[in-house]
């Protein structure tokens, strides 16, 4: 996430008002899926989660839809309860904004790099 930080940064600085607006804005989506957990879910649950994130997300891809997991979509729990009218017992553990992302915004241009394969894979014969 530091490294993520550090190369996303200039691209912030670069255009902030659209960075700062599109954030206090909910990324300006037409949808977010919020995703819902049991209270005191265990790990077992939140790797489930994980993994149903990414699927989520990889079969909007397959649609023509962009997608962004994002905390900023969830730091205001109690809001998001009351508007969806959830009960008190659920947790509101991720939100994922999805939509059409206009490709010429600078924003919408950055890509991550990835560690290099042997750095996060270990093949032991
Ligand atoms: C759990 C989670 C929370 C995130 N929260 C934020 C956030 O609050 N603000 C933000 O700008 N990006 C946030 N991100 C990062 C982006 O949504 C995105 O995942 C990141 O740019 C990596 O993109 P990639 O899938 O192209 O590698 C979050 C990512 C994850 C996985």
């Amino acid at each position: 996430m530091g490294h993520w930080v550090g190369t996303f940064r200039p691209v912030i600085d670069s255009d902030p008002t659209t960075y700062w607006d599109s954030r206090a804005n909910l990324y300006r989506a037409p949808a977010i899926a919020y995703l819902v957990l049991d209270a005191n879910p265990n790990s077992w649950s939140i790797y489930d989660l994980g993994a149903f994130s990414q699927t989520l997300m990889l079969a909007a891809t397959a649609r023509g839809v962009q997608s962004v997991p994002s905390y900023e979509l969830v730091k205001y729990p109690a809001i998001v309860r009351n508007a969806l009218g959830m009960p008190a017992d659920k947790v509101v553990a991720m939100g994922i904004a999805l939509g059409y992302e206009k490709p010429e915004k600078p924003l919408n241009q950055f890509r991550t790099d990835r560690v290099a394969t042997p750095q996060v894979l270990h093949i032991i014969n």
